[in-house]
């Protein structure tokens, strides 16, 4: 990883919008226009009870006539949705546990051919999902829109936005990645820790741009609402075996759904850093591990990459420099500052919805644990406290 270039070649991570797509499309050829409006109505025709019908109308279409990268994500952004919608519907009992040929072949198809699985990912809804209002202005929630929603009015644009710009603020570190591969190599402590100190400022604008979710996204809106089309089937009861991709397999499959856990940034911070979450609980690991196989591959490999370089953290332990040992502290400190406050997010998004839920259906029952996992299909609080536990291991002691 010795320049930008090479990261942003062989890794698809832009200097600007790291592993966001960078402009996304917003229009196929012609005839993918079927899709195309499906996927932009899905409100109303959820609303109106017609969704399932026009998804079983639908023609097949060949996903030959789709042309380069941009291309391929955006078909595969619109048929995750158009999926969801058909299966989850209006979020009652009437779940779907066939994906008809017309879009299961497809899909499949396209996801094989991108090497991501067959299911709304957040490399879809977020990194894919974006357009500027007025293309020379800046890249600002006022000045961006997504290009598809859900039910659920604006929470859409708030979650999937929000989760962008956090990404794209923290993405912006990525381009310290060569001068701190470079201070590693030439042994150069001043010039690493001006790279942590880099970092540490992009992830502290991160966060910044995380606390302003609370003015944009209703905690009711989306833990009723939104979530439902993000859940995937894997552990999930209400579709125990899965999801039959008909056309494809006799059987069904089991994928889980989007989160941004699925994100590469986090997990690029925890490997450049050495906060090592295989160290702690096996199955908060497995299933960082397992997200993995959710993210484009070419960043997957980037994080591979990451893995089999120079350690930063060695490095620090080896230099015993206060400061230097400060700003590789502050950095680890950093990003259990932004998995702090996710918690008090997943708090109030999630936890708190869930019991006002239940105790309008039951009030003298527990909150059941189908709705307090995520969308991902983990124990929620277990699993993301053992994940910041693991991160506050990773400080240095200072003497
Ligand atoms: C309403 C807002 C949010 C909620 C309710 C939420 C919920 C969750 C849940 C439930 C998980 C556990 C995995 C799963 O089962 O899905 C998770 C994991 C995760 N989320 Fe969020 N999330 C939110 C916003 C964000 C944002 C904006 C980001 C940053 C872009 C983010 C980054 C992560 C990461 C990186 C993980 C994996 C655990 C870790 O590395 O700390 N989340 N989230």
């Amino acid at each position: 990883m010795k320049s930008l270039e090479e990261i942003s070649k062989k890794y698809h991570v832009d200097e600007h919008v790291g592993f966001a797509l960078p402009n996304p499309l917003e229009e196929l050829p012609l005839r993918y226009d079927p899709w195309i409006s499906i996927a932009k109505n899905i409100p109303d025709l959820i609303e109106n009870g017609e969704l399932r019908a026009e998804v079983e109308k639908l023609p097949m279409i060949s996903i030959d006539g789709l042309s380069g990268h941009r291309q391929q994500r955006l078909a595969r952004l619109v048929l995750g949705y158009i999926t969801m919608a058909y299966v989850w519907y209006k979020g009652d009992e009437d779940v779907r546990k066939v994906l008809p040929s017309n879009i299961a072949i497809p899909y499949c198809e396209l996801s094989e051919k991108l090497g991501l699985p067959p299911i709304l990912l957040y490399a879809d809804c977020v990194l894919a999902n974006w357009k500027k209002i007025d293309p020379e202005g800046p890249m600002s929630y006022e000045n961006m829109d997504v290009l598809f929603s859900f039910p659920g009015g604006d929470c859409t644009k708030a979650f999937f936005l929000t989760s962008l710009l956090v990404e794209i603020e923290a993405a912006k570190a990525i381009n310290n990645i060569p001068s701190i591969f470079k201070a590693l190599d030439h042994q150069d402590q001043d010039a690493l820790q001006k790279a942590l100190l880099h970092i540490i400022s992009c992830l502290h604008n991160a966060k910044e741009e995380f606390e302003k979710i609370r003015g944009r996204l209703d905690p009711d809106q989306f833990f009723n609402v939104l979530r439902i089309y993000l859940a995937g089937w894997k552990g999930n009861s209400q579709l125990p075996d899965g999801l039959q991709y008909e056309g494809v397999s006799d059987k069904p499959e089991m994928f889980a759904g989007g989160s941004a856990a699925q994100s590469s940034i986090f997990q690029c911070f925890d490997v450049l850093l050495g906060i090592k979450q295989s160290a702690g609980e096996p199955s908060a690991a497995a299933f960082l591990q397992e997200m993995r196989t959710y993210m484009p591959p070419a960043h997957q490999k980037f994080l591979q990459s990451l893995e089999s370089g120079p350690s930063v953290r060695d490095f620090v332990l080896s230099e015993k420099d206060d400061s230097l040992t400060k700003a590789y502290n502050d950095c680890v400190q950093a990003m259990v500052s932004l998995r702090n406050y996710h918690l008090e997010i997943v708090t109030s998004y999630i936890l708190n919805p869930a019991s006002r839920q239940s105790k309008k259906t039951a009030p003298s029952k527990e909150t059941p644990e189908m709705e307090t996992k995520g969308t991902g299909g983990t124990n929620v609080m277990n699993f993301l406290k053992n994940v910041r536990g693991t991160t506050e291991g990773a400080l240095l002691k200072v003497d």
